[in-house]
Order: C-alpha cells, then sequence, then structure tokens
C-alpha cells in the first residue's frame, strides 16, 4: 500500500509585481506556481517536468520551506509544515532536505568539502556530536564515491560531477527522508550525468528515500522515476505511473515533449511523428483563460478558451481501467496513435 509522505494541494507562489519607487503599488503578479496538487509516496521517485520557468524551482523552495507559499498547504506525515515555526518546523526541515541544480555556484568556494558537507550539523549538532563530525563527514564522501582523504579540498580542485556528489553528501548528512533534487543532473555533462542519477538511485535504498526529482526534461528522469508529473506555466497537467506517462500519455503537452524525445531505435524513429508547438510559452504574469496550454494546443476548441480543465482521469475513454487512465488535465484527453507516439 502506498503511504503518502508528502501530500500538496492547491500550493500557489505568487511574486507581487510592483510600480513606483516611493510609493510601490502591486500592478499585477509572476503566478510562478498556479494551483499545484500532488502526493509523494514512502520510498518512490516523483519526477517533476517541465520546460524552463513553469515554476519548478519555486516548488521545490517551498517543499524545503527557503520560500512561503502564497496560498495552498504542504503535509509532511499529514502535518501543514506551512503552518510551523520554530521546533517543529527545524525538526520538520531536517527530515527534508535539497540537492541544488548548479554544482558550480552552489558549494561555497571558500569553504573545504568537509565544512560544506558538515555544516547542517552545526544548525543540528543533535544529530552529530563535535567529536564525531569528522568521522561522519568522511563516511558521507565514502559513501558518494569520493576518497575520505579529500576532506581538506576545495570546491574547485573538483569536476561537476563530483561537485555533485559533494552537494548530494550534505543532503544526506541528516539523514532526511524526502530529498527534493531541483535539476541535479542538468549541468553536468551528458556522460556524467547517468552517473549521478545511478548514486542517487543507490542512495535511495541504501537510506530509505523518498525522492522529488526535477528535470526539464523527460528523458532524463524517466529511469529513477516511479510516477511522473508535467508541469506547465505553474501547474500539473498530467500525472501517472512511469510508463502511463512515458507509453500511454493523453494530454497534448506531454505528448508534445515527448515527441522531441530522442529515440534510439531507428525503425522506432521511422513511425514518430515530431508534435512542434505554435508560440513560446506564456508569461506567467499573464496566463491564459481556460486551458493554459490552448494557445500552443492543436486541438483547441472554444470550451478551452472559457472552462478549466480539471486534473483528472479523463471521462470517455475507449479502456477506462487500462494505463491510459491517469490523471490529465485536458477536455479531449486521448491516446496518439500507436504509430506517432
Ligand atoms: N523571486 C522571484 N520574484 C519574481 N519572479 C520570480 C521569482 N522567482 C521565480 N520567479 C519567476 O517565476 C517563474 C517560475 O520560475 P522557476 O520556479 O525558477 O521556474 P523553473 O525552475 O521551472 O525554471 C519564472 O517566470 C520566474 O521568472
Ligand atoms: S483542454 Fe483544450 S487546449 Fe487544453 S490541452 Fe486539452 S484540447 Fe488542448
Ligand atoms: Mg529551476
Amino acid at each position: 500500500m502506498a503511504e503518502p509522505i508528502i501530500e500538496v494541494t492547491g500550493l500557489v507562489k505568487h511574486y507581487p509585481l510592483t510600480q513606483g519607487i516611493l510609493f510601490k503599488k502591486q500592478v499585477g503578479a509572476v503566478k510562478a506556481v498556479d494551483g499545484l496538487d500532488f502526493t509523494l509516496n514512502k520510498g518512490e521517485t516523483l519526477g517533476i517536468v517541465g520546460e524552463s520557468g513553469c515554476g519548478k524551482s519555486t516548488v521545490a523552495k517551498m517543499l524545503v520551506n527557503l520560500e512561503q507559499p502564497t496560498a495552498g498547504s504542504i503535509k509532511y506525515k499529514g502535518e501543514d509544515i506551512t503552518k510551523l515555526s520554530g521546533k517543529a518546523l527545524k525538526a520538520v526541515r531536517r527530515n527534508i532536505q535539497m540537492v541544488f541544480q548548479d554544482p558550480y555556484t552552489s558549494l561555497n568556494p571558500r569553504m573545504t568539502v568537509g565544512d560544506i558537507i558538515g555544516e547542517p550539523y552545526d544548525i543540528h549538532p543533535e544529530v552529530a556530536p563535535k567529536g564525531d563530525r569528522r568521522r561522519r563527514v568522511q563516511d558521507l564522501l565514502d559513501v558518494v564515491g569520493l576518497n575520505p582523504e579529500y576532506i581538506n579540498r576545495y570546491p574547485h580542485q573538483f569536476s561537476g560531477g563530483q561537485r555533485q556528489r559533494i552537494g548530494i553528501a550534505r543532503g544526506l548528512a541528516l539523514r532526511p527522508e524526502v530529498i527534493v533534487a531541483d535539476e541535479p543532473v542538468s549541468a553536468l555533462d551528458v556522460s556524467v550525468q547517468a552517473q549521478v542519477v545511478n548514486l542517487m538511485d543507490r542512495l535511495q535504498n541504501e537510506f530509505d528515500l523518498s525522492y522529488v526529482f526535477i528535470a526539464h526534461d523527460l528523458s532524463i528522469v524517466r529511469h529513477i522515476s516511479d510516477r511522473v508529473g508535467v508541469m506547465y506555466l505553474g501547474r500539473i497537467v498530467e500525472i501517472g505511473r512511469d510508463e502511463e506517462i512515458y507509453d500511454y500519455p493523453t494530454h497534448p503537452y506531454t505528448q508534445a515533449l515527448l515527441s522531441a524525445v530522442p529515440v534510439p531505435d531507428p525503425e522506432a524513429r521511422e513511425h514518430r511523428e515530431r508534435i512542434i508547438l505554435a508560440g513560446d510559452v506564456p508569461s506567467p504574469t499573464n496566463i491564459p483563460s481556460g486551458c493554459r496550454f490552448r494557445t500552443r494546443c492543436w486541438k483547441a476548441k472554444e470550451r478551452c478558451a472559457t472552462e478549466v480543465p480539471v486534473l483528472a482521469i479523463p471521462t470517455g475513454l475507449p479502456d477506462s481501467t487500462g494505463p491510459a487512465a491517469h490523471d490529465s488535465a485536458c477536455f479531449f484527453a486521448e491516446e496518439r496513435s500507436s504509430a506517432a507516439r
């Protein structure tokens, strides 16, 4: 039975847009996250995918409490963490850690690797008493595949992949239950990406972790995700188990994203029809009415401009219990013919 560890409901983050220097007047809002729902189950990896600017990092920051939501709730083991403060908040923060996108800028260049990885112990000394920290950090270096003797080196002495291993070791220092990884491999060479993903996969089993794994490309999360949510302009438009999303997508946006993923098999490639989306992603200050994807959707009809499609199992599918029957926010959700897939 799936046991939820994080439940996100109606999550919103609007950044006010102001005008004027002395008397600031709000003239609008950047709707970075605009009504997001998902559940992360214990021990699973939920991939979250979407184009740049769709709100992924803002979601990650809210999950680890670096940003306060404008509305909505984030429950960790049933408790709304957006309402916590003081000791209770500190205890929860320890259990939900983040791995950042860019290992080149997220590690302080003036600190040794030992100090970077051990820094979380300054805030949570109860996890590792002072005399025990060096050994703990060396263990962590070993766990992420780095030589424990590197403890006194500085970030610039490491490659990109190694730096991300350092970032992961730091994320593990407090023995969290959940790791939110915000595009952890996007800044790395393709040849190193798989190594870091494999490392995260191994650590998940070893430390009993639940992951929210964010990426801008569906191909990166494929092998590590149990479920995948596709985001567009601050919302999830389709979510389901790995094979449901990759092999039976029903939302036009997911279908378009998948049609752009490289296919290794030449025969399959020949049969595939690439969907080129018209136009650019609209600005999050000016989200289209009705279905937010309608300005780029080749299937859009009148109804799409006036009604907001909800994220739910589509009705009217030929097989209401098959793999296409997963949550999709489209009035006309349907499978594409297999030749076009
Ligand atoms: N602090 C901020 N103030 C105003 N706008 C912001 C802020 N942070 C992010 N945004 C805007 O919110 C939108 C979503 O950003 P982000 O969450 O970083 O997207 P992603 O990680 O998917 O690329 C973008 O339009 C971005 O410019
Ligand atoms: S609801 Fe309409 S505009 Fe939105 S994805 Fe479906 S067909 Fe396209
Ligand atoms: Mg981002």
